[in-house]
């Protein structure tokens, strides 16, 4: 058992608000397996007389705050990042595709797993539902570094097997085997999940995509990952592809790929019955900023899903996305849900950005009480900020007035300078 005192973040999973221990005690220990859970948390002057034995490491001037989770991003494009396009599917073909044909050669996957999973870390993101290539050996390398790393770590091997050019293309019968003795495999091994991961409806074939949701039916508790309704010229491709269907998420529906722990990237050009339809599926959204701005693919509108009441919650989409830093992702989301020509704009407030990020990814996935909070009984993932990283950040952190203001400073200002520390919840 261990204790930190610090200050303390983290949220009401009730009201989603935030709350906030200005002299807090975070009390962990292992639980009946073994993991690192979390036992008490709350304030020190109460906490400590209950846990008077209990080593205490005191962290003064620093925040504990929930690890982040990451909704949506891709392994294989770490090295994409920052490449420029004329929006999404010129640049899938001439950056991503190309780069994700090197991870055929395995000891390329097992060379950048590292470096992905680093880079999570030392963002402070302890869980990420990410995309690996179509190669089941880069399936392999990235699951053998998050096990080794203890991670909670959800991937799976992108089923494409049409309009991809050779190098990523798989094929049809072949990719469904693959995804199930990979299922087989790695799914609930430690902390790992697995994610049958049809890339997008234009690059499965309908065989594919009956196959996809023939396993989802099988694995009930394997998470469905895929992209929908990014971008216009990939919606009007949709369009041409399944004349028969009302939308592009009802393609996905069709197929029996919408249920609970299924998450789909973006979901911006949606009418109110596809809303409706992710609520009515329990399906969840993937809401990527830094990519929605970078690839000029629209703005996620907030009001439209709060209206219909389905779940989301933050993600970074690297390469599209411009950063692995869950900071530069809840201010893009903040700019998103302030544009206001193309949906309502509104003004999220510091509270919510962070939830989306935590609280709200962990809900999305099917997994609220298990990471995205420090409540007991929650793994044990936690980042230790320091709100004097920079010397702006320090002036504007040690001038806030209240709450609000402190998240905002935070939000607006950090970046992986401001996470001292990733804490990741380690076995027995
Ligand atoms: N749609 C299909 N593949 C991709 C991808 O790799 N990134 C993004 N942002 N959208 C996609
Ligand atoms: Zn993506």
């Amino acid at each position: 058992m261990k204790a930190y005192r610090s200050r303390i973040l983290r949220f009401d999973p009730a009201s989603q608000q935030p709350l906030f221990d200005e002299d807090g005690l975070l009390v962990v220990g292992p639980d009946a397996e073994g993991r690192q859970k979390v036992l008490a948390v709350g304030d020190h002057a109460t906490l400590s007389r209950q846990y008077p034995q209990v080593p205490v490491e005191h962290l003064p001037g620093r925040i504990i705050a929930p690890g982040f989770i990451d909704l949506h991003i891709h392994f294989p494009q770490t090295d994409v990042i920052g490449a420029p396009a004329e929006g999404l599917l010129p640049w899938l073909e001439n950056y991503t595709f190309p780069h994700e044909s090197r991870y055929a050669e395995e000891a390329h996957a097992a060379e950048l797993a590292p470096v992905f999973v680093d880079e999570l870390l030392r963002n402070g993101v302890t869980t990420a539902l990410a995309f690996a290539t179509s190669h089941p050996s880069s399936v392999e390398a990235l699951f053998a570094e998050a096990q080794k790393r203890s991670l909670r770590l959800i991937t799976g091997k992108v089923l494409q097997d049409r309009n991809s050019p050779d190098g990523v293309r798989d094929q049809t019968e072949q990719s469904l085997i693959d995804t199930e003795a990979l299922i087989r495999k790695w799914h609930g091994v430690d902390r790992l999940g697995y994610a049958i991961t049809p890339r997008f409806a234009p690059t499965s074939t309908t065989a594919q995509l009956r196959g996809a949701g023939e396993l989802a039916a099988k694995y009930p508790d394997v998470w469905i990952q895929s992209h929908v309704a990014e971008n216009l010229g990939e919606v009007e491709w949709v369009r041409q592809l399944f004349p028969e269907s009302r939308s592009y998420l009802a393609v996905y529906d069709e197929f029996g790929l919408m249920r609970e722990r299924a998450i789909y990237a973006h979901c911006i050009w949606f009418d109110d019955t596809d809303r409706a339809l992710m609520q009515e599926r329990r399906t969840a959204a993937a809401v990527s900023p830094t990519s929605n701005l970078f690839l000029g693919s629209g703005f996620f509108d907030y009001a439209g899903a709060d209206r219909a009441g389905f779940a989301y919650g933050l993600a970074s989409d690297v390469g599209g996305g411009t950063s692995f830093s869950p900071f530069h992702t809840m201010l893009a989301a903040y700019y998103v849900g302030r544009e206001g020509q193309t949906k309502t704009g509104l003004s999220l407030t510091p509270g919510q950005l962070w939830w989306q990020h935590t609280g709200g990814g962990a809900q999305a996935l099917g997994l609220a009480g298990t990471v995205g909070n420090l409540a007991p009984g929650c793994e044990a993932d936690f980042v230790v900020l320091n709100p004097d990283a920079t010397p702006l950040l320090s002036r504007k952190t040690r001038g806030a007035r209240n709450l609000d203001e402190l998240l905002f400073a935070m939000i607006v200002l950090g970046d992986d300078r401001l996470i001292e520390r990733t804490v990741i919840s380690q076995a027995g």
